[in-house]
């Protein structure tokens, strides 16, 4: 994928971000999820006082889009950090969300976009980041 297409999910990640809600960690996440339609989906971490119930901002994104019919993806921009501040550090998705991505993604070609900022962007296969992983075509 071209920068400017990287730099665009990244600035949709951010905007996710903004609506994140985070009364416990205080720590906010925002996602933007490419699907191969061409639409993204937006997605930020939800929290909840019973804690488990949260759901983080990657699979927010994929449930949105999931639960419209879309089910085929290229690639998704994640950013976090302290809520109230800028974002300084790459926030790379948790294993709950990378099983997520094995489920819908193909691990050779999905993109996970991580960024600290506009100038440092680090992209990585769903491969990279889930070695081995364990998916559909292991039922087949
Ligand atoms: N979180 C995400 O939204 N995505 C990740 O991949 C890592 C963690 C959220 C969950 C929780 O609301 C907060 O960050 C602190 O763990």
């Amino acid at each position: 994928m071209d920068l400017n297409k990287k730099l665009n999910l990244v600035k949709e990640a951010c905007e996710a971000r903004k609506l994140s809600y985070t009364p416990y960690s205080h720590f906010n996440v925002g996602a933007a999820l490419l699907a191969k339609n061409g639409k993204i989906y937006r997605g930020c971490n939800i929290e909840s006082a019973a804690y488990t119930p949260t759901s983080c901002a990657e699979r927010t994104a994929f449930f949105k889009a999931v639960s419209e019919g879309v089910l085929e993806f290229e690639a998704i921009a994640v950013v976090g950090g302290e809520a109230d501040k800028e974002i300084s550090e790459l926030c790379p998705p948790c294993g709950v969300c990378r099983q997520v991505m094995m489920e819908f993604c193909d691990k050779d070609e999905f993109e996970i976009i991580l960024a600290s900022s506009f100038d440092d962007i680090k992209t990585f296969k769903l491969k990279e980041l889930l070695p081995l992983g364990f998916g559909p075509a292991n039922l087949e």
